[in-house]
């Protein structure tokens, strides 16, 4: 099996000032293997998924596949851009007898009337199932999509029935969706309280929507727990300590991607690193861009513009699935294949980046399966929590969200 690379084009002075935080790092990363840190119960969470839920979310996917052609995926943040992330990677070359899977929808993570009222209308007359997450199960995006779409089903198939459509990811205890799940009698899952949501889609909230889509799980959760081969574990370390070194003197982090297959995991991306390192002042804003899109709008501030930013690059080398163009009337693309030119833009913008002095991560992904997104995310996982602890953050925690849940309810309830 191919392993992901990852490979630094930067000044070795740079290089240098990653490598002295080596020792720090390894300290970083004992705290975490070894327990004793709040909310890591991500950590090795893949080498050690209980078997009986493994093939308790597999069952329920095919019974979830039996249902319907269409999926409505509920959930906000965490709860719902890992399984988005790895239904927009993973080739369906890779999955399960592709075709007899329902089609995923994405909805609760935004207050827009017109993509719910768009949303419901595409989705009126399908055979339908919904996956409900909420760790909390009070969050109000994802609680109004929840409403709307139970009435729907409620509409289409009688209330019995209804229930048994609708599935839920939540806490074991507590909440909302907790209690109406064991009230009404739907099939749940339940987010371990020590996992966080942006650390969370190798647990049900991002396995149960996956394998729904007819994703190997098995093969994403062997990927994550090769992860914890000494060199994987190694290219985290690493990755950490670079991107803490550059903490220190630039401002935004952006995640450049050059196929679309991949924007969804750049906004999982987003989230995991903002999330975890931007507090008490620090951290790198992390911004997504599309290449070669973004080079023919935002290129030419980024090779001349202020130097605020580092790059990420997340490269797919060998995509299952190309062209090579054979066109006569076309001398200068006819032969050349689509992955021959893409690799030009990495190549091409590298040498120009690197000559305007940027410093570059190039993240070198082996192919669009379901094994290389569980080793993208755990490497990506390791690396932001102990890129959190070297800079003295708690990458855990997410107190900033509140502030602005705070207004929107305090105006909600002015406003009623
Ligand atoms: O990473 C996180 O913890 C957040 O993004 C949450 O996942 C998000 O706010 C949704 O919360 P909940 O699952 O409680 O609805």
């Amino acid at each position: 099996m191919e392993k992901l690379r990852i490979e630094y084009e930067t000044d070795s002075a740079l290089m240098a000032r990653a490598k002295a935080l080596s020792g720090a790092a390894d300290d970083a990363a004992a705290r975490l293997y070894e327990g004793g840190l709040d909310f890591t119960g991500w950590v090795n969470y893949a080498a050690r998924f209980p078997e009986a839920e493994l093939s308790r979310i597999e069952k329920t996917a095919a019974e979830i596949a039996g249902k319907c052609d269409a999926l409505v995926v509920i959930g906000i943040g965490g709860s719902y851009l890992g399984a988005r992330a790895a239904l927009s990677f993973i080739d369906r070359e890779d999955s399960k007898s592709p075709g007899v899977w329902p089609e995923a929808f994405f909805a609760g993570f935004n207050l827009s009337g017109t993509y719910h009222q768009r949303l419901l209308r595409e989705l009126r007359n399908r055979e339908l199932c919904v996956i409900v997450i909420s760790k909390s199960g009070g969050t109000l995006e994802p609680s109004a999509a929840f409403a709307v779409f139970k009435g729907l089903l409620i509409e289409k198939y009688g209330r019995e029935e209804a229930c048994r459509r609708i599935y839920a990811v939540t806490d074991a205890k507590s909440g909302k969706l907790k209690a109406e799940a064991d009230q009404n009698g739907y099939e749940s899952f339940v987010l371990p309280s020590d996992i966080g949501g942006r650390y969370s889609v190798l647990s049900p909230v991002g396995l149960l929507p996956i394998a729904a889509a007819g994703i190997d799980i098995r093969q994403m959760l062997a990927g994550a727990a090769g992860a914890e081969a000494p060199e994987l574990r190694a290219f985290a370390k690493e990755f950490a300590c670079v991107r803490a070194a550059l903490e220190q003197e630039k401002v935004v982090e952006t995640f450049a991607y050059f196929d679309p297959s991949v924007e969804d995991f750049a906004g999982w991306a987003q989230q995991l690193f903002g999330e975890s390192e931007g507090k008490d002042g620090r951290g790198a804003l992390p911004v997504a861009v599309s290449f070669s899109r973004d080079l023919h709008s935002l290129g030419q501030f980024f090779q001349d513009g202020r130097q605020i930013f580092y790059e990420t690059m997340l490269f797919v080398e060998n995509p299952t699935l190309d062209i090579t163009i054979q066109n006569e009337d076309a001398a200068d693309v006819s032969g050349r294949s689509y992955s021959e030119f893409n690799r030009a833009v990495l190549e091409g913008v590298t040498r120009a980046h690197r000559a305007a002095q940027i410093p570059i991560i190039r993240v070198l992904i082996p192919q669009n399966s379901a094994y290389a997104f569980g080793q993208l995310v755990y490497v990506f996982e390791l690396c932001c929590a102990v890129t959190g602890l070297l800079m003295g953050v708690n990458p855990f925690d997410q107190p900033g969200v509140e502030a602005y849940k705070k207004g929107m309810l305090e105006y909600l309830a002015a406003a009623k």
